[in-house]
């Protein structure tokens, strides 16, 4: 989750600040075509078209608890050479088909001023997953899945632009195409997952995942920065290093110990000698391998490192085909005991659940500000019980970042609705790139519509309790309660093998969902169960509990040494046993996935003269009409999921109701019953 920005410059209101839609004349109109060679093919994708104050770089500030930008997006359909595409209004209902923009709904919206504007393709590549469906996505090149303008987008020139309130048309031609400068085009796996020069300490590796590439049916690669010790030699094989894996956003050619602090510790790890301090003698580096993975995907600058219905099988691609390959390659202690997860935030929540569902291949996890280890809080959203996601019962507005001020006094910095909306601008069907949508495709099933069937309506917050239910097996804490004592024995094999550190005033209120996993683990395995550190008044960031860098590695290393075969308190092979396994493939895609989607469905049926509306997918809001020997009946009528209906008419003979479902991200669809006869 530090992908996300804490630099205010302008704060927003708490108030969700989506204004009632103002339908003046469109006024203002933005015409964009395309230059030959920019597109191949017809193509599908989303256009984002920002405007920025006059002079600037729209892209240098796209940020929502900051942008000076106004921010538009509309998926297009069919976009090829010779043809073009109008922006214009927008009104917040259909988010599929018209505009949506950020902070204001409509380009209607737009103040009158001097501005610089430059419009952006998001183009889809349509692919049909290993369970039959169809899906439009981007695939990423090795720029970590950015939102907008990543490498091979479509972009048109800045151009200056005044708006004068009067009606106007921008027009606008994609004519170029952004590229990786890194990359040659012969590079084995092509730009996907990055190409990246090895240097003595740091070695890129990239595999082809047959099990994703399966799935995808399309070549996709996983690939791992390996960081080696001072004194490692390849050749001498019988000296072998434990491993530390390192979860979090996509690292590029970074070191962990490069970019996940602010000191530039790679000199000291070069030379092998951790220099003396006031505190500290100077001593040898510690004796480790780091792995962090290079995992992008069309949701997210990384996969969550497991299993998921919406992104395929990522945890079974790293953990069974890139570490053998890693423990093939270089001279690690293939053994739980020797393997380390860690990682923040995003990478905290990776590290936790790649221990808790594969406790028979890592040792333990330190895992830093995780994101929600419960949803009970998912951030600071009652996800279990609350009725609105961005609203709260009382009124007030849900609080997605937060931080302290000079005197330790909290500042709003963005609602969980800013967040959402400003998403929205990014990519409908949570294809957005950002945070919440790629939350909704990690945890949640597979739509109907082939996409991510999202807890609760991204427009108006509204939460839909059986979306949410169908998350629970990656809510970690109901995971491991409810497998505590059956075949699994979570409470026994996991003892005293998690920590967990976050901040008291994390910015994204991740302590919450700490704080709600540790009183769910220790209800039932006691004090201790598990290790937490909470920093009074600590925000989101850092060394796990505030450590040094060299203190905390050397922490990591006192564990391996204590829990090898023959240290203090060896790891025993009983909690090593692959009964624990969870997240396994084939129950998230049976659980989640595409045939899955098809079974909640089902059509109205009628019996006598009452009828139930058919099962649909959770937020679909349904219309019903009446026919009598085929002949409509009476006028349509809203019906809610779940309810029966009586015909009430005099009409004799066969009955029939048709049920029509709308919901944003789906086709419209209007299901029959069978003709019954009423008597
Ligand atoms: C389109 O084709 C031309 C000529 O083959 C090529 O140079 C260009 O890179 C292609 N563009 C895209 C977007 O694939
Ligand atoms: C756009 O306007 C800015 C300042 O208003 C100016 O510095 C810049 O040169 C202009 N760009 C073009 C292409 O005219
Ligand atoms: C646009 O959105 C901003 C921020 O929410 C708001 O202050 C402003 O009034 C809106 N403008 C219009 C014209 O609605
Ligand atoms: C087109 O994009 C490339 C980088 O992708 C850049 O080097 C080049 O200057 C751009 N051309 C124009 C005309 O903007
Ligand atoms: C970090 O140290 C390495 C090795 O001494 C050096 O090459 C690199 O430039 C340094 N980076 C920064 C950001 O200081
Ligand atoms: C490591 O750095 C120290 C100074 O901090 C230097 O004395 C020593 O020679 C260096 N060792 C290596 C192997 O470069
Ligand atoms: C609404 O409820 C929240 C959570 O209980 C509380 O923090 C907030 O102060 C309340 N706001 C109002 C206006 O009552
Ligand atoms: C912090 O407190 C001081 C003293 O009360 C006050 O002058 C200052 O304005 C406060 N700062 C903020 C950001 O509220
Ligand atoms: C929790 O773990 C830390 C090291 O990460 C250790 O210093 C501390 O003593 C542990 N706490 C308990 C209660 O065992
Ligand atoms: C209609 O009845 C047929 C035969 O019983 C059955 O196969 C079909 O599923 C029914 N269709 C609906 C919409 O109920």
């Amino acid at each position: 989750m530090l992908v996300r920005s804490l630099i205010p410059a302008v704060l927003f209101a708490t108030t969700l600040a989506r204004p009632a839609v103002r339908r003046t004349a469109p006024h203002l109109r933005v015409h964009i075509s395309v230059a030959d060679g920019i597109l191949n093919k017809t193509t599908d994708g989303h256009i984002q078209v920002l405007f920025a104050p006059a002079g600037t770089d729209p892209l240098e500030d796209t940020d929502v608890t900051s942008s000076p930008d106004y921010f538009f997006g509309q998926n297009v359909f069919g976009l090829a050479t010779g043809s073009s595409v109008i922006l214009a209004g927008g009104d917040g209902e259909s988010t599929d088909f018209n505009v949506w923009g950020w902070p204001n709904v409509s380009i209607d919206e737009i103040e009158p001023g001097d501005y610089t504007v430059q419009a952006f393709l998001n183009p889809y590549e349509k692919v049909t997953r290993g369970d039959g469906s169809t899906v439009r996505l981007r695939f990423p090149c090795g720029d970590g899945a950015s939102g907008i303008a990543g490498y091979g987008t479509p972009v048109t020139n800045a151009v200056n632009f005044t708006i004068t309130g009067n009606k106007q048309t921008i027009d606008l031609i994609f004519n170029n195409i952004t590229g990786p400068e890194d990359f040659t085009g012969t590079e084995i796996g092509g730009c996907h997952q990055g190409n990246y020069e090895d240097t003595d300490f740091l070695k890129y590796v990239k595999i082809r995942s047959k099990i994703l590439s399966h799935w995808w049916k399309r070549d996709v690669y996983v690939g791992a920065n390996v960081l080696l010790p001072y004194g490692y030699d390849a050749d001498d094989t019988s000296k072998r290093y434990p491993v530390v894996y390192n979860q979090g956003h996509w690292p590029g050619s970074n070191g962990p110990l490069g970019y996940s602090t602010n000191v530039n510790v790679s000199s000291v790890w070069n030379n092998g000698t951790i220099p003396a301090t006031e505190d500290a003698p100077a001593r040898d580096t510690p004796k480790m391998i780091i792995v962090t993975f290079r995992h992008e995907t069309p949701y997210y600058d990384d996969s969550y490192a497991v299993n998921t219905a919406n992104l395929g099988p990522w945890g079974v691609a790293i953990n069974e085909e890139l570490i053998p390959y890693l423990d093939s390659f270089f001279n690690t202690i293939p053994k739980p005991y020797a393997r380390i997860q860690q990682g923040g935030s995003t990478g905290g929540w990776e590290s936790a659940a790649s221990l808790i569902y594969r406790p028979d291949l890592f040792g333990a996890c330190f895992s830093s500000y995780p994101d929600s280890l419960d949803f009970h809080r998912h951030q600071d959203i009652p996800l279990y019980d609350s009725a609105n996601a961005y609203i709260r019962d009382n009124g007030s507005s849900i609080v997605s970042i937060r931080e302290l001020n000079e005197n330790n006094t909290e500042v709003v910095l963005a609602t969980v609705a800013q967040e959402n909306h400003w998403e929205l601008t990014y990519g409908t069907s949570s294809r957005s790139f950002q945070q919440w949508d790629i939350w909704n495709a990690v945890f949640g099933a597979q739509g109907y519509n082939g996409y991510p069937l999202e807890p609760w309506d991204k427009v108006t917050g509204e939460i839909y309790p059986a979306a949410v239910e169908l998350w629970k097996p990656f809510d970690l804490s109901h995971w491991i309660t409810s497998n505590w004592d059956n075949s699994l024995k979570l409470g026994k094999v996991l003892r005293g093998r998690i920590f967990v550190y976050v901040g008291t005033a994390d910015n994204y209120f991740l302590n919450e969902g700490v704080a709600q996993f540790q009183s769910r683990v220790e209800a039932k395995g006691g004090a201790g169960w598990a290790n937490f550190t909470y920093i009074e008044d600590a925000e989101h960031g850092g060394i796990y509990n505030g450590l040094d860098v060299w203190v905390y590695l050397e922490l990591l290393q006192k564990w391996f040494v204590d829990h090898a075969p023959d240290g203090k308190t060896p790891l025993s092979p009983s909690v090593t046993t692959s009964a624990a396994v969870g997240n396994k493939w084939a129950d998230v895609i049976a659980h989640g996935g595409h045939k899955a989607a098809l079974a909640r469905q089902a059509p109205p049926k009628v019996e006598g003269k009452r009828a139930s509306v058919g099962r649909w997918d959770p937020g679909v809001k349904l219309e019903a009409q009446w026919f009598v020997n085929g002949k409509p009946c009476g006028g349509a009528f809203a019906v809610k999921q779940g309810s029966k209906v009586s015909f009430s008419g005099k009409e004799k003979g066969l009955l029939q109701l048709a049920v029509t479902g709308r919901k944003r991200g789906y086709a419209t669809e209007t299901r029959k019953s069978n003709r019954s006869i009423c008597s």
